[in-house]
């Protein structure tokens, strides 16, 4: 059977809160952005609790979160990108709800993050660097994770379909 939720991860502008929308509409169920609902319970913006409290605290707020949303039923989650940085939130995830990697080329993730100045990472003259230096850096944990889908040049609705099937046999 089925597991209850679906979980999203992956790099940042891999279309994890679009398809999310897409799949939670689908499937009939609750979609939970996961930076969203720590921006609206810390009553700030992700880069200024990167900036007053610092990383690790972003991390202990996800941690926090993941072991929440865990527990959860039918839920569609779109997670923060560096959510597989530790992997007890992917453990933890997968107990009850299949973990999706999206993917995509850095040259796509530019595309989509554009000139967004919400991601404090990413923040640097030389944007396309960085993301591949990051992306790098991550690749195994993203690697990690079984089941994972492309997305370049598809749409929210495509990816989206690939993801029901994918849940459906689960
Ligand atoms: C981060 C990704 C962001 C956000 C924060 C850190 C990361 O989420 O959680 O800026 O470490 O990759 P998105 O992937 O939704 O942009």
């Amino acid at each position: 059977m089925a597991k209850a939720n679906v979980v999203l991860v992956g790099f940042m502008g891999t279309g994890k809160t679009a398809v999310g929308r897409v799949l939670a509409e689908k499937l009939d169920k609750t979609l939970v952005d996961m930076d969203s609902m720590i921006e609206a319970r810390e009553g700030k913006s992700i880069p200024r609790i990167f900036a007053e409290d610092g990383e690790p605290h972003f991390r202990a707020l996800e941690r926090k979160l993941v072991r929440e949303l865990a527990a959860g039923r039918d839920l569609v989650v779109s997670a923060g990108g560096g959510i597989v940085l530790n992997g007890a939130n992917i453990d933890d995830f997968s107990r009850t709800g299949l973990v999706v990697c999206l993917t995509a080329t850095p040259a796509t993730i530019l595309e989509r993050v554009g000139d967004d100045t919400n991601r404090p990472l990413l923040a640097a003259a030389d944007k396309l660097g960085k993301i591949k230096t990051l992306l790098a850096a991550r690749k195994p944990y993203y690697d990690a994770v079984a089941c994972r889908v492309a997305t370049d040049g598809k749409t929210p609705d495509q990816i989206a379909a690939e993801i029901i099937k994918a849940y459906e046999s689960a």
